[in-house]
């Protein structure tokens, strides 16, 4: 049975999770510190595609036992997706999720407390809703983000301290946290308010993570030395698979498959080690036949669109200015006027634009100020389908 996930899939079973057994232990004992009062704070970096999200929610089931394990996914905040970001609409969604992830038992306790709290206390909000039994208080509009951020930051500490019997602390995972950098200049700020109020909980762990590369300056903006969180963000790196790592993987996950030494090469080369373009690739390989380098080249022609599916999706949805942006890279680094003249625009009109790609870690700037491409599949399908079809893919087919 071919029991490989797609690379699309986020829920993986335990039967299909593979490996990472030194990276698990490492995080875990980190995050088991969380009992002693001495909770740590955690910057989870990696390439896309490489495992963090299916990494976390295997943490997640692992500990949470003893642990409240709350996964929030930045990306499925609402005024994310409507292209509206604003610090209050994501701390609003931040609430809810917190409140939401808590399970039955906890939750009866919350809800109690929110009523009290509600009658008590003249915080702003304007109602409590119920949703499928779950309180969900609603802001008013005018809503003072500072007493917000206070309230919806501090709010782990009050659900632990009101259920310290059960559990061993909280452990909160944020994933595509690079979302916030649409924040733009509220963005530093931002950062610096969530400092402030997580920095010194004593039974809250955090682990930030999402899609960056590995040049990204959020990721120094957060962890490095000048950074917001200076020393106290550790940071943690999950790599690619390995030659040896990818050929375990693969004779146990699909022995079916055979590979000729220089083939097995060819594997590693076309999908780096990457396990989403791994999987992908894996599981439209014909069986029980030897690959060679050519099968795996054409194999991989034929099919790119497929392997790199997570990379045309995001190309489909670029506007038509950053896909031909992406296009002015395809043959190395250049400057902005270089891209300013591929597109016949003012340079200075490209910069939504460059930062639009860059946030979506599509692109980077080196020191000396070139632009390159920060995605070889998105490349090497753009190419391909320059050379099948005579044109770029511009529109949907
Ligand atoms: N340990 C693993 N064992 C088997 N397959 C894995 C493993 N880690 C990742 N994968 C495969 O890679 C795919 C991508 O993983 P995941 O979504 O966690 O990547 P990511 O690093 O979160 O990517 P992004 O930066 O785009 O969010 C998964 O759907 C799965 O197919
Ligand atoms: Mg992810």
């Amino acid at each position: 049975m071919n029991r490989l996930p797609w690379g699309n899939n986020e829920n993986l079973d335990n039967d299909q999770f593979f490996n990472r057994s030194i990276e698990l232990n490492h995080l875990k004992q980190m995050l088991l510190t969380t009992k002693n009062e001495t909770p740590p704070n955690i910057l989870l970096t990696g390439i896309r595609g490489v495992g963090k999200t299916v990494f976390l929610k295997k943490i997640k089931k692992e500990l949470e036992e003893d642990f409240l394990v709350i996964y929030i996914n930045f990306s499925q905040a609402e005024c994310f997706r409507r292209k509206k970001m604003s610090i209050d609409a994501l701390m609003q969604f931040y609430f809810k999720k917190t409140l939401t992830s808590c399970n039955n038992n906890i939750l009866e306790n919350i809800e109690k407390k929110l009523k009290k709290y509600f009658k008590t206390n003249d915080f702003h909000f304007k109602e409590i809703q119920e949703i499928n039994n779950i309180p969900i208080p609603i802001f008013r509009s005018e809503i003072n983000i500072e007493e917000l951020m206070e309230y919806v930051l501090t709010f782990p500490e009050k659900i632990y301290e009101s259920n310290k019997d059960k559990i061993n602390g909280i452990i909160i995972l944020i994933d595509e946290f690079q979302i916030i950098k649409e924040l733009n200049d509220y963005k530093e700020s931002f950062l610096w308010v969530i400092r402030s109020y997580i920095q010194d909980q004593r039974n809250i762990a955090y682990v930030f993570t999402g899609s960056m590369s590995l040049n990204d300056t959020l990721i120094s903006e957060i962890s490095g030395h000048n950074g917001v969180f200076g020393g106290r963000m550790i940071s943690f790196h999950l790599s690619p698979f390995s030659k040896n790592t990818l050929k375990q993987y693969l004779n146990e996950k699909k022995p079916q498959l055979k590979f000729s030494e220089d083939g097995f090469n060819s594997f590693y080369e076309y999908t780096l080690g990457i396990p989403a373009y791994i999987n992908n690739f894996a599981k439209i390989l014909p069986e029980n036949i030897e690959c060679t380098p050519e099968l795996i080249n054409r194999n991989f022609n034929e099919s790119i669109y497929v392997i790199s599916s997570n990379l045309v999706n995001i190309w489909y949805e670029l506007s038509y200015k950053n896909k031909t942006i992406i296009l002015s890279m395809l043959n190395g680094p250049v400057k902005r006027i270089d891209i300013a003249k591929y597109l016949n625009v003012k340079s200075g009109s490209l910069s939504p634009n460059l930062r639009e790609l860059e946030n979506l870690s599509l692109i980077h700037k080196s020191d000396d100020n070139l632009y390159s491409l920060s995605e070889p599949l998105l490349k090497k399908w753009l190419e391909s389908e320059f050379e099948e079809k005579g044109e770029y893919p511009y529109t949907i087919i």
